[in-house]
């Protein structure tokens, strides 16, 4: 049986936790590049962990410049087996109110800027995310979330947009009212689909900071109020974090949705 090691993408609240034992800031070179920052590795409650902050430490790193790719082969490339990214979204619903967690399960994927496969120079591969996240990590998180007394949403469609300008009203309407997305980001895609492909189990926790620009009773976002938010519930992040061990185990039995065994039916080229 293999060994769990949880791999984190997300902002500075997430990583700056107590109790995290022999923690040493680790360079990964990719064959991608360099990903946006050194990976702080360590043990809690005696299972590895890492975490990369997305955006790089000093925000060097926009929406469509992150090296998603790197990032997720660095990530493997250390013995992650579970990805959990944590992000600040909008919400496109009444009840899905700033400071909740909604734990993503479905995305709507509007970028276009980016990177987005491992595969296509010389090895083609179509893997399937009809299902792109993994029901058995997502569950985990919404466990520790709540028991950290988070008010957690379970499921929630993405809207996944370019960035780095906020949406209009006319798309922030589009969005909610005909496509029923639940919530908007920039940098969901394509970290899920990429993970996916590294069959690396990955659930998405959208951190609500704000109600984009749909809402009546709420002026548009900026980002002041994001990180106004995100600062007042950065604890949320740790403590959900800090839970995951005990909830995850050390010993990893194969994903029981098949994520780590993706590509099983997925390459097309014969081998050279
Ligand atoms: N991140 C946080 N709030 C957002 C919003 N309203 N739109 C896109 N990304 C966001």
């Amino acid at each position: 049986m293999s060994k769990t090691m949880i791999g984190v993408i997300g902002g500075s609240g997430v990583y700056e936790i107590d109790g995290l034992k022999d923690a040493a800031w680790q360079t990964v070179e990719t064959p991608w590049g360099a990903p946006s920052d050194q990976i702080l590795t360590g043990t809690l409650e005696g299972v590895s962990i890492a975490f990369l902050p997305r955006h790089g430490r000093g925000h060097t790193h926009s929406p469509s410049t992150i090296p998603y790719s790197a990032n997720i082969d660095a990530l493997k490339r250390l013995g992650v087996t579970d990805v959990i990214s944590v992000s600040a979204c909008g919400s496109f619903r009444h009840e899905m109110a700033p400071g909740d967690f909604v734990i993503v399960d479905q995305y709507i994927d509007r970028t276009f800027a980016r990177e987005k496969s491992f595969f296509g120079a010389g090895c083609v591969a179509h893997v399937s995310v009809a299902h792109p996240t993994c029901p058995r990590l997502s569950a985990a998180c919404a466990d520790a979330a709540r028991a950290s007394g988070v008010t957690v949403h379970d499921g929630g469609t993405y809207l996944a947009m370019e960035g780095p300008q906020f949406s209009t009203l006319a798309e922030s309407r589009l969005y909610r009212e005909v496509w029923g997305c639940d919530v908007i980001g920039m940098t969901g895609m394509p970290e899920a689909k990429l993970a996916r492909e590294a069959e690396l189990c990955y659930a998405s926790v959208a951190m609500i900071t704000d109600y984009d620009s749909w809402h009546p009773d709420h002026g548009e976002v900026d980002v002041t109020q994001i990180i106004a938010t995100l600062t007042g519930n950065a604890d949320k992040g740790r403590n959900m974090v800090r839970r995951l061990p005990a909830l995850l185990g050390t010993d990893r039995a194969p994903c029981p949705h098949g994520c780590d065994r993706a590509l099983d039916f997925a390459v097309l080229t014969a081998p050279g």
